[in-house]
């Protein structure tokens, strides 16, 4: 720590009882530890994980200003990894100030690089890089490393390196390649390490990121998604006052978390309107009613507006013209009934992945392009309520559950705004190639389910081609489509590849598919990752 500070950190904080504050918007919550973003792929993984560790956490930008920070009064600060090299003249920069605010600093990798430089250690770009697995071998476990193994498994992804830790600093560990693999000084509260703690690949990860968050910051870990919900409740409160809120309705866990969350809150100045667009999966639309308007009693109007989407996609093929097509109508159905309602504010399930990765921060989130479709347009004349900007997915499924909504909608796999109609591809849409498509949707589902599958999997779904091919059934020659199987996994939908899944269970489903739905007479795997393909076919 800097001569000229004097806030606590490490066990004095602990002591003196140092309790982190919050920017007005973020939640109130006693303690966090702010991820600075140095750019590294892996940065919001590292927010997680801190949250997962029970300590509340946000992604901010590496340049914020020193007095925003400091205004928050975080427990502690991490700087994450990033591409840049500490010596490129565009590399982002780490002030001496962030060093200097009493609070402890954890770098990783970048982040480490950074500060070791700054503070006068020798950083040096290495001939060989070290990407992937590599064995951290501890030489003296310190504050940082204490009572965790002296040989362990650890992920890297670096070419600069420490070579020599800064004055005052000590060595604790060293890598295949990399002579200081982690450092410390306890007196100042600074800490780095050149491997990522936040990848299932280094399996002490957790343990090293929850000594610097409890036994360097002094937090409790008692932060859980779920304590979130009555903070949540009073600001939504607080906002919406004795208004009108109207919620569109996906059947969806984000919106259907959020309705809940509002519904709490306010009760039955809630109005949930869920558009049925008839392009639903089977049986969706009767369980959206089922646990919203009887289970859970809130006020919902059913739209059943099946026949108008149909008629309007009828001769449509071109998949940006049916996106279009639903998106517009989709809009006017929500906007009709919408002026029913006279109300002044809108839920929208917006999360804090979403928030991230529009650049937002704490701005408006912009929610991607064609997560628009289906949605609903930003120039609506409503006042927005976003109950989840500050959840990631996984923990929008842990308030759901808190809430007690049923274990089959938490778990619900995304499924996009336009529905079965952008799974027919090649053709138009209409009835019959629904039925196809939404009757092996169900098949595959049933089977992925029985396999124990479903949550492993982002997202597991069916596909028809509007070609036919010929194929004996019977003794009949047959003449009819061929379904795709697309099954996925991907921890945000940017990438993704193809799940492999059992031969069983594809012989299984591959029987089903031709046996049970007349029209089919042929399965075929889908194995593109993404990129280059996309997950929908359109
Ligand atoms: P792609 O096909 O672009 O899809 O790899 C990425 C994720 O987004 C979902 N998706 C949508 N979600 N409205 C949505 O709400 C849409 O129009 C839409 N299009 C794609 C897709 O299912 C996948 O999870």
């Amino acid at each position: 720590m800097s001569g000229t500070s004097e806030a606590p950190v490490g066990d004095a904080a602990i002591e003196a009882g140092v309790a982190g504050g919050a920017a007005a918007d973020s939640p109130l919550i006693a303690q966090e530890v702010l991820v600075l973003d140095f750019g590294g792929q892996y940065s919001q993984l590292i927010a997680r994980r801190v949250r997962e560790c029970g300590v509340y956490s946000e992604l901010l930008p590496s340049d914020i200003s020193v007095d925003a920070l400091r205004e928050r009064e975080p427990a502690g600060i991490i700087l994450s990894g990033g591409p840049a090299s500490v010596y490129a003249d565009d590399a982002p920069e780490l002030r001496s100030e962030l060093l200097e605010l009493g609070v402890p600093v954890l770098g990783i990798c970048y982040g480490m690089q950074a500060m070791a430089l700054k503070l006068g250690g020798r950083v040096e770009s290495a001939e060989i890089g070290e990407f992937g697995r590599s064995n951290l071998h501890v030489r003296e476990h310190g504050k940082l490393l204490r009572d965790l193994p002296d040989e362990q498994q650890c992920w890297m992804s670096h070419r600069d390196t420490v070579y020599e830790p800064p004055p005052g600093f000590t060595a604790l560990a060293a890598s295949d390649e990399s002579p200081v693999a982690a450092f410390e000084n306890v007196e100042r509260g600074l800490y780095g390490i050149q491997f990522h703690p936040e990848v299932v690949h280094t399996p002490y990860g957790t343990d090293v990121l929850k000594r610097f968050l409890y036994d360097v910051c002094g937090a409790d870990g008692r932060w859980s998604p779920a304590s979130v919900i009555d903070e949540q409740i009073a600001k939504i409160r607080a906002q919406v006052g004795e208004g009108k809120v109207i919620c569109g309705l996906s059947g969806g866990v984000d919106s259907s978390v959020a309705a809940l969350l509002v519904h709490k809150a306010v009760g039955d100045q809630l109005t949930c309107v869920f558009v049925d667009h008839g392009m639903m999966r089977k049986n969706e639309a009767e369980q959206v009613v089922s646990v919203f308007r009887d289970h859970f009693e809130v006020p919902l109007i059913h739209v059943d507006a099946s026949e108008v989407f149909l008629s309007r996609l009828a001769s449509v093929t071109d998949p940006e013209e049916k996106r279009k097509t639903i998106g517009d109508q989709f809009i006017r159905t929500f906007e009709d009934e919408a002026g029913k309602i006279d109300a002044k504010f809108l839920v929208q399930g917006t999360l804090y992945s979403d928030v991230i990765e529009s650049g937002a921060g704490h701005g408006t989130a912009v929610i991607k392009s064609h997560h628009n479709v289906g949605g609903l347009p930003e120039d609506m004349d409503f006042e927005l309520v976003e109950p989840l900007r500050w959840l990631f997915k996984d923990e929008v499924r842990a308030v759901g559950a808190e809430l007690g909504m049923p274990e089959r909608l938490v778990w619900r796999q995304p499924f996009p705004g336009p529905g079965l109609a952008i799974r027919i591809v090649g053709g138009e849409v209409n009835e019959e190639r629904l039925d196809i498509v939404r009757e092996a949707d169900a098949i595959l589902q049933d089977e992925i389910r029985k396999a124990g599958l479903y949550r492993e999997l982002w997202q597991s779904f069916c596909v028809l081609p509007v070609v036919r091919s010929v194929g004996v059934q019977g003794d009949e020659r047959s003449y009819a489509y061929p379904i795709v199987i697309r099954a996925v996994t991907s921890d945000d939908a940017m990438t993704a590849d193809w799940a492999r899944l059992p031969y069983d269970l594809l012989e299984t489903v591959s029987k089903r598919l031709i046996n049970e739905i007349r029209g089919v007479n042929r399965v075929t795997l889908d194995i593109s990752s993404k990129p280059p393909a996309t997950i929908e076919w359109e």
